[in-house]
């Protein structure tokens, strides 16, 4: 028999945090057991939280007391999800892996360090073995494993059945992507109301970084060209949407490639979490609308099944013979972080590296 297993939420008030305890308080076996803040501790969850998301505080949740990020308060818990901010992350996750907690961190901080896991449990779950190098060298008990920026998922999600499947040479993505991405309270109501803001050639820059990374970890039916053969580039904007980010990218080929092909390439796409039926796995990672001015970020940003588990592309145009089109909606606070979250901790749960015993 499956034990229920004890998780505790670092930033369980942020954005990210609320998914997390949304979706953990409806979970088979995992239950959202510590809420850990800064600001808001000691103040009873439901009356601090803004909670800017579907639903209600959860009831059995509310009255829990905010408490302190604290490993010595957290002596039962199985699972740390840390959406901590970035800078603030780093030295608190390897504290608690250090002392031998199971961190899975959304956050930047330790996304490339080389023996930190960064996964989509769809595309790359392989990559979990690498907790094993992590703990060796390291000398910890626990582990870090990281999610990517929701961003680049947006992007690397449908990627992965082409670059998989057919000879790319090359990627152009341009975003648009929600206020939620940056956090509360976010960007300053005049810098975004009336415009859209480029995210700067930082943001652009590690974007690209990560979609590389990801794909470069993708196992592969065709020989080459290789990830780094690839011209990768992403112009990034946040537009004044609540949730969902929306990515517009033209892919082109070394030789002629089909678009309906490359539809049927991401819409039978599957992976691990599919197989092992993981509760948190959508039927479907990418579902594939041929809706004329469908995707949009109001009425698709809750696909699959969990809502907002599922990516959904559109809009697929063969440009030329050798250039395709697509755009593609993911829930950035959803699949692109705390739902993300838990299907990896449901695929550590499988895979052994979280003891379900
Ligand atoms: N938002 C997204 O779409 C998204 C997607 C992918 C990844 N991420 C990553 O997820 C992380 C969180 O993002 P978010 O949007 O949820 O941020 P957020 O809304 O600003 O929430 C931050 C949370 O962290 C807590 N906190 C702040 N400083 C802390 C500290 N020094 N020690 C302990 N707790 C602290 C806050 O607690 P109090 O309220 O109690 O002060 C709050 O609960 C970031 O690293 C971000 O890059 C975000």
């Amino acid at each position: 028999m499956r034990r229920t297993l004890k998780a505790a939420i670092l930033g369980a008030t942020g954005l990210v945090g609320i998914e997390y305890v949304r979706m953990l308080a409806d979970h088979p076996y995992i239950k959202p057991a510590y809420l850990a803040g800064k600001g808001s501790v000691g103040k009873p969850y439901g009356e601090i939280v803004r909670w800017q998301t579907v639903g209600n505080v959860p009831k059995e949740i509310a009255n829990q007391e905010v408490k302190p990020t604290d490993p010595k308060l957290m002596d039962d818990v199985d699972i740390v999800f840390s959406p901590l901010p970035q800078g603030a992350a780093g030295p608190v996750e390897e504290q608690f892996a250090k002392l031998g907690f199971n961190v899975v961190s959304n956050s930047p901080d330790h996304r490339f360090d080389m023996d930190v896991p960064m996964i989509i449990p769809e595309v790359n779950p392989h990559t979990v073995t690498l907790i094993d190098e992590q703990r060796k060298r390291r000398d910890w008990k626990g582990f870090i494993v990281t999610t990517p920026l929701c961003t680049a998922q947006g992007a690397a999600i449908p990627l992965t059945p082409i670059y998989q499947n057919f000879k790319m040479s090359g990627v152009m993505i341009t975003t648009m992507q929600s206020l939620s991405g940056a956090g509360y309270p976010g960007i300053a109501s005049l810098d975004i109301v009336d415009n859209a803001l480029p995210l700067g050639d930082g943001y652009d820059a590690k974007t690209v970084k990560e979609i590389t990374r990801i794909l470069s970890e993708v196992k592969r039916n065709v020989p080459e060209p290789g990830v780094n053969e690839i011209t990768l580039d992403a112009t990034t904007h946040r537009i004044a949407t609540i949730h969902g980010h929306y990515e517009v990218a033209y892919v082109t080929f070394k030789e002629d490639t089909d678009v309906r092909k490359v539809m049927d390439s991401m819409e039978s796409f599957k992976g691990e979490p599919q197989d092992l039926k993981l509760p948190t796995a959508p039927e479907k990672p990418i579902l594939v609308t041929t809706q004329d001015a469908r995707p949009q970020v109001f009425f698709d940003r809750w696909a699959g099944n969990p809502p907002g588990m599922s990516v959904v592309v559109g809009r697929l145009k063969q440009v030329n013979p050798r250039t395709i089109r697509f755009v593609s909606l993911i829930h950035n606070t959803v699949r692109g972080a705390a739902g993300g979250g838990v299907l990896t901790a449901e695929l550590l749960i499988e895979k052994g590296y979280i003891d379900k015993r």
